[in-house]
């Protein structure tokens, strides 16, 4: 498995790894999906093994103090063997920041706790009751 830097043309297989997780944010419109990664200040990263994207990373950084990990996924059948680990130090590599913050799911507080961490609550606000029954 190697790592670089994300481009437009993997963005079908990334599409396919967060349907996979049930995440509707990338999937349910590629054209939007597109315009997000293309966004300033996001840092991608997918994970190849040989033809296959089996990883990838996303972030958003201001480069100066704050950055936040948006989506971090790995194929179900690439899991355990490091990708995950080598997906989050590739990012922090290439954001060139010190820290960054995550919204964790409850499955995958034990991934995170594996890094040096502080542990803080975290809250996903809506502009509004009805937006929210449309996101994840
Ligand atoms: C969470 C996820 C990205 C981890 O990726 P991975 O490639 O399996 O993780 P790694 O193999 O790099 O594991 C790194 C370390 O975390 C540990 N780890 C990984 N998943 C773990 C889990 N679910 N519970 C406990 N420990 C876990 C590994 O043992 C390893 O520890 P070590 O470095 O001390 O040996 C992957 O399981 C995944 O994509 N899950 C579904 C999507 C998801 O939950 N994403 C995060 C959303 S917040």
């Amino acid at each position: 498995v190697h790592l670089v830097a994300y481009e437009e043309a993997h963005l079908p297989a990334v599409i396919r790894l967060c349907a996979a997780e049930g995440w509707p944010s990338l999937a349910s419109d590629p054209e939007r999906a597109r315009r997000s990664l293309a966004a300033p200040g996001v840092i991608a990263v997918v994970a190849v093994d040989g033809d296959e994207v089996v990883g990838f990373a996303s972030l958003l950084t201001d480069g100066e103090i704050e950055t936040y990990l948006a989506t971090l996924v790995v194929a179900a059948a690439a899991r355990g063997q490091g990708v995950g680990r080598q997906l989050v130090e590739e990012s922090f590599a290439r954001a060139g920041v010190e820290r960054m913050d995550v919204l964790s799911l409850p499955e995958s507080e034990d991934f995170y706790r594996t890094f040096p961490h502080r542990p803080l609550q975290g809250f996903r606000l809506y502009a509004s009751l009805g937006e929210a029954a449309l996101e994840q």
